[in-house]
């Protein structure tokens, strides 16, 4: 079997159109979305992250805002510049580039956003409503996830899903996501004993772990969907996923390409969950 490739490029550009006529909707009612952009440190993957978010805003009629600190800068003072971001109209979504330095508490920090402001839906109360399934923003890369399963008509419905990783910011919104659509659902991680018995049965695996090769070809039932969050380097400094692509593109049914799969997802949710905070207080 050969995989369809999910092309998260084609699917991004047509979900990026609609993203800039809501955009120039809004504009033309006096309510231009804005996005403000945090960055502290100087991490070079965080500043290539943060450079394509703002370039994805520009490109499709958002404002943007761009601070950036450096890796000195005091809790405090972050959360200063957060309170402001907050109480600017211009502004309808905050996104805290993370990780943070060590110094300043991230958890903290994401707290002292304004829920209707907090397009990356990190918040507590922004998890919670997603837990209980009334999600104000679902965070961005699992949301992308999810737009590629709908576009290419992945039934979820009883589906068995492995979720690899369970961190805040993808395994377990990506775990809600699918539950919520009804896959029955197993979250893996670091300490599983078994990981290959869980994804031989599973319809679909997502792997979100940040570690080269964490499946392969061997590891899932022929005719799997894989979704491949990871962003690593391989040993030529070539980007790279968490999952064997050569070998499981002829396994699977599908499977996401790195580059060019969940990556300008991730980002293009953010524009669309920021249109989605400029829509409501637009109406308020
Ligand atoms: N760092 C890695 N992914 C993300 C993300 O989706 N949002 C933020 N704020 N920081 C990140």
């Amino acid at each position: 079997m050969t995989a369809t490739i999910i092309d998260g490029n084609a699917l991004s550009k047509k979900l990026r159109a609609e993203v800039a006529t809501r955009a120039a909707a809004l504009t033309a009612r006096g309510h231009q979305p804005g996005l403000a952009v945090v960055l502290v440190g100087d991490n070079p993957a965080s500043e290539v992250y943060v450079r394509n978010k703002i370039k994805a805003c520009e490109d499709n009629g958002l404002y943007s805002s761009y601070d950036r600190y450096p890796a000195s800068l005091s809790e405090a003072d972050l959360l200063k510049r957060i309170d402001e971001l907050n109480r600017d109209p211009k502004i309808n979504g905050i996104l805290v580039q993370l990780p943070l330095p060590k110094h300043i508490d991230s958890h903290k920090v994401i707290e002292a956003i304004a829920p209707e402001k907090d397009v990356d839906g990190f918040h507590v109360a922004n998890a919670g409503a997603l837990m209980t399934g009334q999600p104000l923003f679902r965070p961005c890369t699992p949301y992308g996830v999810m737009k590629m399963f709908e576009e290419y008509k992945i039934p979820l419905e009883g589906a068995s899903a492995v979720v690899i990783g369970r961190s805040n910011i993808v395994g377990k919104p990506m775990a809600l996501l699918l539950l919520e659509k009804g896959a029955t659902v197993t979250i893996c991680h670091s300490k599983t004993r078994d990981l290959a018995k869980h994804t031989r049965d599973a319809d679909i695996v997502v792997a979100a772990v940040g570690k080269r090769n964490v499946l392969t070809a061997d590891m899932i039932k022929p005719g799997a969907t894989v979704i491949d969050v990871g962003m690593n380097r391989d040993d030529n400094g070539k980007l790279c996923g968490d999952v064997d692509f050569a070998g499981l593109k002829d396994v699977a049914g599908f499977i996401t390409p790195v580059p060019g799969g969940v990556g300008p997802m991730t980002i293009t949710m953010l524009l669309v969950n920021t249109i989605e905070a400029a829509e409501r207080a637009a109406a308020a």
